[in-house]
């Protein structure tokens, strides 16, 4: 695993960098897109090089990590939703090419094996964008995931739902309490895991992502076995290390 400490802007240069890279080396590019605040300077990292430099994501297919069960199609929070005004829209990207678990399936379990089937008829993912909660999740694999899960339904912790509130009014009670999820053994599967934290907040996370054992406790240290996997910290989120 790589560490990278560095500001944050540069952070976003940096991930944008990996990804312009796979977009320009393969015929048919795979991204992994996360949703949180940790990606966004990447996002206008990626708007900026498309609208200056005509950086194009046609050819790319783009799968969500997660998405929050029981959302309207036009919640403002819906994750398909967040990630076509974050990144898709601004991008040119085309929307029928990005996608995510349907979290308004009306049969959940078919819907998350189906969008494993989807990920794999696309070749797998090339590199994956990811966050991480306070509590050391990545997506939506809460403490105690299996290190091997698939896509499947989860129920969100408390303090997701807390850490997650400023999204929803800041009220917790709007905050869904089940999400659909990739699993921690579907991430491990992408060829390249970026992972960005900034902020003091994330320092312990990070420092169990970095420094602890592979814990199902502290989800992200499965990342800990992939081969190539960088993460992308500032001063503050390194400062446990
Ligand atoms: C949510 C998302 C994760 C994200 C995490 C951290 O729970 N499902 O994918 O990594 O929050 O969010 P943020 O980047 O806003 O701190």
């Amino acid at each position: 695993m790589e560490v990278v400490i560095a500001p944050a802007e540069e952070l976003a240069v940096l991930a944008a960098d990996a990804i312009e890279a796979v977009l320009r080396s393969r015929d048919e590019p795979v991204l992994g897109l996360a949703t949180g605040s940790s990606p966004l300077a990447v996002y206008d990292e990626l708007a900026r090089r498309h609208a200056e430099q005509g950086l194009s994501f046609e050819r790319a297919r783009g799968f969500m990590l997660d998405e929050y069960v029981g959302l309207a199609e036009d919640h403002p929070q819906r994750y398909r939703n967040v990630i076509a005004t974050e990144i898709a829209e601004r991008v040119g990207w085309p929307a029928e090419r990005v996608t995510g678990p349907d979290g308004a399936a009306t049969d959940l379990p078919a819907a998350c094996a189906a969008y494993e089937e989807s990920i794999a008829a696309a070749g797998g993912v090339d590199l994956q964008i990811l966050g991480i909660g306070t509590d050391g999740h990545i997506a939506f694999n809460e403490p105690g995931s299996s290190l091997a899960s698939r896509t499947r339904i989860k129920t969100l912790t408390r303090q997701t739902r807390e850490d997650n509130a400023r999204f929803f009014d800041d009220d917790v009670d709007q905050v869904p309490t089940h999400c659909l999820t990739q699993g921690l053994g579907t991430i491990m599967e992408a060829r390249h895991l970026v992972l960005l934290a900034t902020g003091r907040h994330k320092a312990e996370a990070i420092h169990q992502l970095v420094e602890g054992p592979v814990s199902a406790m502290w989800p992200a240290t499965v990342m800990q076995w992939h081969q190539h996997a960088t993460v992308l910290v500032d001063e503050a989120a390194a400062s446990r290390l």
